[in-house]
């Protein structure tokens, strides 16, 4: 029987290269997976892919190829059969004859070999696709923003797709489908620079960041702090202190920030496909009153065509936190922060004003960025502070390239502003897309845009605020 089987599967080329490839694949699984769980060291993103995805993909197909070949054969076979001429025999299968027996076993323990070597590739698979080495790393200049912004972000910790596929078998076969038309256009170099956002398909929120994070938990209100500076030659620090109204429903009735998403509630919108413009809002109230509001002001000319979505879109998480992990900060931010941190220095005169200048410069390349920020700060304190250390001045430079290198990627064409945050309402977007006062009912009632209505103004732009002299006891 044996020498039946050896002969069918030799006499189909199809069925031999399927032999080979079995054969070296699984030599080449074992030995990589032994590499990978018993070895020193960690072998990165390229090697899994390779050892769990390419590796038991050629083994499969392998494995397909066999009963492919011999299936052509026979069907070969019986035509010729049936024109008359002689066809080989089939394999006769006796179980009286002990080889027969024998060779059935060990066919039998391969098999199980097989489906171990099958099953560890799938499990270890899946495993390495969900890393964030497979999603950020494998796909290295499309996704290096993304997991640049990730690695800085309070959701570091969290894997790429805990937010992006989420739990349950649906999605992930979704997210699969997709996720290997975006392997084929990296590779074939056909995706879009920058990467477009909204994310069209991206899971509904709710289903995604509330395996974490309760809605109904959002209570109470929260002390913000924040410091800018000004763009004097002492770069002046001064303080702004908020109390954010946090909570969902507050507990004396009135409606906190986090309202929005409460479970009871459904806000739903239309405006652009960037949202950055909204144009009509439908409201369900948990009372059953219902509410609807448009906004009078057309979609603004400057910013260029605008193109309007049709669908109307349930208010979730994203649309407040569309940046929860890929963190663009504005020029500004990062300039405050390097400051009131001391990653720039604050003793080099007008360092707030001439860094924004010499970062809003636009570069062609992040080496380019390099040499042109360290030029042209370095002129600037060479005529104007001729006396200062020009050591200081170096390491200014440094500073402000590093803010750029994680905030503008030139190769992915992302400059700032090019993936907005909406969590404030800087130059009057964000909150302020709908909580303007061109937005009414068909009563002419407005939504409402009152200062202390997302929360209270406790100091603005101080240098040394009352209220934090009164909190901290002094
Ligand atoms: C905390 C949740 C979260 C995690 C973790 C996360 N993302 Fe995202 N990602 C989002 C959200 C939210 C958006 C934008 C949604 C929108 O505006 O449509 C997004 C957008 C993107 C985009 C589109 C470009 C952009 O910036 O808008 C890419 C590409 C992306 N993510 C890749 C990744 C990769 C790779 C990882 C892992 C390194 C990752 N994401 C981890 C939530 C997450
Ligand atoms: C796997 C758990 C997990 C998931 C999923 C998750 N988060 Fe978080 N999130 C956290 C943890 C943990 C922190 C606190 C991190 C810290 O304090 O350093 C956090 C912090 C935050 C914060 C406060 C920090 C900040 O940026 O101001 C926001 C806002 C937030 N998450 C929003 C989201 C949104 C929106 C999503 C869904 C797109 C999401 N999270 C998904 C675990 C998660
Ligand atoms: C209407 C806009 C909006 C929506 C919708 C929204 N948030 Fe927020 N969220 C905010 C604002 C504003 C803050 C306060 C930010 C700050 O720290 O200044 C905040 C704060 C948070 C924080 C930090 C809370 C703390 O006490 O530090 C978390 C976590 C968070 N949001 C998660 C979520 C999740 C999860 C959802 C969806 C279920 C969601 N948010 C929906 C606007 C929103
Ligand atoms: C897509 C449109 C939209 C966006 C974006 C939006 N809101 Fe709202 N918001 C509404 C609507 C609609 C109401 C309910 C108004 C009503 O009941 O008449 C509301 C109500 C509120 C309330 C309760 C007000 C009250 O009268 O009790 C707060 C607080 C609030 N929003 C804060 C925010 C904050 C903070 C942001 C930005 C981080 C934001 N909103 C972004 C649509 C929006
Ligand atoms: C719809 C809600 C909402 C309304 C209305 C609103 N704000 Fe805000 N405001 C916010 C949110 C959210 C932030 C972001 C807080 C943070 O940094 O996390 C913010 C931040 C600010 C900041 C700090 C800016 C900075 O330097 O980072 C100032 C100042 C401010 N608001 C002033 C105002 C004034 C003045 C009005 C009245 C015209 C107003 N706000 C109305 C939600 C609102």
């Amino acid at each position: 029987m044996l020498k039946v089987l050896f002969t069918t599967v030799s006499r189909s080329l199809i069925s031999l290269a399927g032999v080979v490839l079995t054969t070296i694949s699984a030599v080449l699984f074992l030995s990589l997976f032994a590499i990978e769980e018993f070895g020193t060291g960690h072998h990165g993103a390229y090697t899994g892919i390779i050892a769990f995805i390419v590796i038991p993909s050629i083994f499969v197909l392998g494995l397909v190829l066999i009963p492919l070949g011999i299936a052509l054969l026979r069907r070969a076979d019986r035509k010729r059969l049936a024109k008359g001429e002689p066809a080989p025999l089939a394999p006769v299968i006796d179980f009286n004859i002990p080889r027969t027996r024998f060779i059935v076993a060990v066919v039998a323990v391969l098999s199980v070999v097989n489906v171990v070597i099958i099953a560890t590739g799938t499990y270890k698979g899946v495993e390495t696709m969900e890393s964030t080495e497979f999603c950020g790393g494998a796909c290295h200049s499309v996704m290096s923003p993304e997991l640049t912004t990730y690695n800085r972000s309070p959701h570091s910790r969290v894997r790429c797709t805990q937010c992006h596929i989420g739990p349950g078998a649906n999605w992930f076969v979704k997210s699969k489908l997709s996720g290997s038309w975006q392997l084929v256009s990296v590779a074939l170099d056909l995706y879009p620079r920058p990467i477009p956002t909204p994310v069209e398909n991206l899971r509904p929120a709710r289903e995604t960041c509330e395996q974490c994070h309760l809605p109904t938990r959002f209570v109470g209100d929260k002390l913000k702090v924040i410091t800018r500076h000004a763009e004097d030659e002492a770069n002046t620090a001064k303080k702004t202190v908020l109390m954010m109204k946090v909570g969902g429903v507050r507990e004396s009735g009135a409606r906190g920030v986090h309202w929005h998403v409460d479970p009871a509630n459904t806000v739903k919108y239309r405006g652009d496909k960037k949202r950055l413009y909204v144009s009509e809002i439908e409201l369900s109230l948990g009372d059953g009153g219902t509410r609807s509001f448009k906004n009078e002001a057309g979609p603004p000319t400057d910013g260029g065509v605008m193109v309007m979505n049709e669908e109307w879109r349930t208010m979730d998480c994203v649309d407040c936190h569309n940046r929860p992990t890929h963190v663009y900060q504005r020029p500004v931010d990062e300039l405050d922060l390097a400051l009131t941190t001391g990653m720039l220095d604050m003793s080099l005169p007008f360092i707030r004003r001439e860094g924004l200048r010499v970062l809003k410069t636009p570069y062609a390349s992040w080496d380019l960025a390099q040499a042109g920020i360290k030029k042209e700060l370095g002129e600037f304190y060479a005529k104007n502070n001729p006396d200062l250390d020009a050591k200081k001045v170096e390491l200014a430079s440094d500073a402000l390239f590093a803010i750029y290198k994680r905030n503008v990627f030139p190769t992915m064409n992302i400059t700032w502003g090019t993936y907005p945050s909406f969590r404030d309402h800087f130059d009057d977007s964000g909150c302020f897309r709908c909580h303007v006062s061109d937005m009414k009912t068909p009563e002419g009632k407005k939504l409402s845009q009152k200062c202390d209505l997302c929360h209270v103004t406790l100091a603005e732009e101080e240098e040394d605020p009352e209220i934090l002299q009164m909190l901290s006891g002094e």
